[in-house]
C-alpha cells in the first residue's frame, strides 16, 4: 500500500465513528494506598526486587488519582470524544470480593461524570491485569476457578454502579499477558513461570469473560451500551509457505485460545492437541465453553506490530531461559522481525499495512461483529524543547506513526472493514508495565518529577483530527 498515494483531506471519518484515547488504572492512578485502596498483584510485583527496569512501581505513576480534573481538561482540550479507562478492582473492592469501598466507587464514579459533562463517552475496562493480591492469595490468582466467580461479582457491583452512564464496557484487556506473560512466562504479575498455570489462567479469563458479560447484561440500564472484550489478536504472518505450520501453532495458542471459546464457543481441536504435554485441561468442565461464549456488541483490538513467524527447527529446550518460551505448544516458532522498517523505542516494527489487513481480515471472518482499534500507539524518545518561551514536545516521529495508522484504519473501512472507533494509546506518559517509565506513549507528556503535563505535538495533531474529522497532512 502506497500511503503517499492518499492525499490530504480526502479521507474522513463516518459518522458516530468514536476517536479517542486510553490509559489504565494502575499505569496512571498512583495513589495505591490511599482512600481505601487494597493492593494489586502489580504492586507486589513492581515492589520485587529484579521484577521491573530501575525498580519502578505504580505508586505514584502519573499522579493521575490526584490530577483527574487538570487530566478531564485536557482530554476536553483536545476535542476527545472518548476516554478508555480501566478501574482498579481493588480500589472498588479491597480484597477483591466482599466489602466494597465507596470512596474507591466515588472516584469513578466522579470522572464518568466528569467526562459526560464535557461530552466525551466513557469506555470502561474491568480488569487491565491488576489483579487484586488478596485473590492472588486466596486463589492462586487467574490459576483458580473462584476468582472468574469473584470478577462476575465485581462486574455486577461496577455494572450496577455505573450502568446508567458507560457507553462501552470491556471484560479483560489483552488477556494473553494476563495469562501468558504473568502466570507463563513470568515477566508480568504475579510472575509465574508455569505452561500449566498459563493455560489455567486462560481459561478462567474465559470463563470470568463470560460470567462478567451476564452480569453487565442484568446490570447495566443505558439502553445502547456495549459490551466488549479487548484482545491483542495478534497479526500473524509466517515468512514463507514452509512457516505455515508454525503460525498455526502460534495463531492456536496465542489468538484462537481466547476467539475460540469467547467467539465460538469452543477451544479449537488443534490447541489441546498441542498443549496435551502440559496440561490434560482438567480444569475445562462440561457446561464452560457456553458460559464463555456469551453474546458481545464489540470486539476490541489493540494493534502494535505485526508478528513475523518462521519454524524454528533448531528448537533447543534446554538452550531456553525462563523455562521455555511464552508459547506452550509452539516450542518451535520463532518471532523474527525484519530488518528495513521503522523501529519504536520498544524496538517495534512499524507497519501500518499491518493493522489495515489485519482488521479487514478479522471483519472478513466475522462480519456482524464490529471492531473497534481500543490501542495503538508508540513509544518514542521524546525530547522537550521550548517555543515561545514554552515546555514543548515536538513528536514528529509519534505523529506520523499515528497519521499512518489512522489512515490504516480508514483505508480498511474502504475495504469492508467494520471498524466503528480509533484509540490512541496513550492519553499520558506512564508506567509501561515491567519496562517502567523509561518508553513513553503519551501523546501528553508527564513530568515525572513534578507530574505537570505538557501536551506533545501529536496531541495538536490529534486534536485537529477530532476537531475535523478528516487527516489533516
Ligand atoms: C498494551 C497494554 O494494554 C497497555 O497496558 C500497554 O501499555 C501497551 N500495550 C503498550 O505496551
Amino acid at each position: 500500500m502506497n500511503y503517499d498515494a492518499i492525499k490530504a483531506g480526502e479521507l474522513s471519518f463516518p459518522p458516530g465513528f468514536m476517536l479517542g484515547a486510553a490509559t489504565a488504572a494502575y499505569q496512571i492512578e498512583g495513589a495505591a494506598a490511599e482512600d481505601g485502596r487494597g493492593p494489586s498483584i502489580w504492586d507486589t510485583f513492581s515492589h520485587t526486587p529484579g521484577a521491573t527496569a530501575a525498580g519502578a512501581t505504580g505508586d505514584v505513576a502519573a499522579g493521575h488519582y490526584h490530577q483527574v480534573a487538570t487530566d478531564l481538561d485536557i482530554m476536553a482540550s483536545l476535542s476527545l470524544e472518548a476516554y478508555r479507562f480501566s478501574i482498579s478492582w481493588s480500589r472498588v473492592m479491597p480484597s477483591g470480593e466482599g466489602v466494597v469501598n465507596h470512596a474507591g466507587l466515588g472516584f469513578y464514579s466522579d470522572l464518568i461524570d466528569g467526562l459526560l459533562e464535557r461530552g466525551i463517552s466513557p469506555i470502561v475496562t474491568l480488569n487491565h491485569w491488576d489483579l487484586p493480591q488478596a485473590l492472588e492469595d486466596r486463589y492462586g490468582g487467574w490459576r483458580g476457578r473462584q476468582t472468574a466467580y469473584a470478577f462476575e461479582r465485581y462486574a455486577e457491583i461496577v455494572g450496577a454502579a455505573f450502568g446508567d452512564r458507560v457507553a462501552i464496557w470491556s471484560t479483560h484487556n489483552e488477556p494473553w499477558n494476563n495469562s501468558f506473560a504473568g502466570y507463563g512466562h513470568g515477566v508480568f504479575a504475579p510472575g509465574i513461570k508455569n505452561h500449566e498455570a498459563a493455560l489455567k489462567a486462560a481459561h478462567h479469563l474465559n470463563l470470568a469473560h463470560g460470567l462478567a458479560v451476564s452480569a453487565l447484561r442484568r446490570t447495566i440500564t443505558k439502553p445502547d451500551a456495549k459490551i466488549s472484550i479487548v484482545l491483542n489478536i495478534f497479526r500473524v504472518e509466517p515468512e514463507t509457505a514452509a512457516d505455515v505450520e508454525a503460525a498455526r501453532r502460534f495463531d492456536a495458542v496465542a489468538n484462537r485460545i481466547f476467539t475460540g471459546p469467547v467467539l465460538d464457543g469452543a477451544y479449537p481441536a488443534d490447541l489441546l492437541e498441542d498443549t496435551k504435554t502440559f496440561t490434560d485441561w482438567e480444569f475445562l468442565r462440561p457446561g464452560d465453553e457456553a458460559i464463555c461464549h456469551q453474546p458481545i456488541d464489540l470486539l476490541g483490538v489493540n494493534y502494535y506490530e505485526i508478528m513475523h513467524i518462521r519454524d524454528r527447527a533448531d528448537f533447543d529446550p534446554a538452550q531456553e531461559q525462563m523455562g521455555g518460551t511464552a508459547f506452550p505448544g509452539s516450542e518451535r516458532v520463532e518471532l523474527f522481525r525484519p530488518t528495513g522498517l521503522g523501529r519504536t523505542a520498544m524496538d517495534w516494527t512499524v507497519e501500518p499495512w499491518g493493522l489495515e489487513n489485519h482488521l479487514v481480515a478479522l471483519s472478513e471472518q466475522r462480519p456482524d461483529l464490529p471492531i473497534m482499534v481500543m490501542e495503538n500507539g508508540a513509544a518514542f524518545d521524546d525530547v522537550v524543547t521550548e517555543v515561545d518561551g514554552k515546555l514543548a514536545v515536538i513528536d514528529r516521529d509519534r505523529t506520523r506513526f499515528l497519521i499512518d495508522h489512522v489512515k490504516a484504519t480508514l483505508q480498511a473501512r474502504e475495504r469492508g472493514a467494520n471498524v466503528v472507533g480509533y484509540l490512541v494509546w496513550s492519553l499520558l506518559d506512564n508506567f509501561e508495565w515491567a519496562a517502567g517509565y523509561g518508553p513513553r506513549f503519551g501523546i501528553v507528556r508527564v513530568d515525572y518529577d513534578t507530574l505537570r503535563r505538557t501536551p506533545k505535538l501529536s496531541a495538536h495533531w490529534f486534536a485537529e483530527l477530532c476537531r475535523t474529522r478528516t487527516i489533516p497532512v
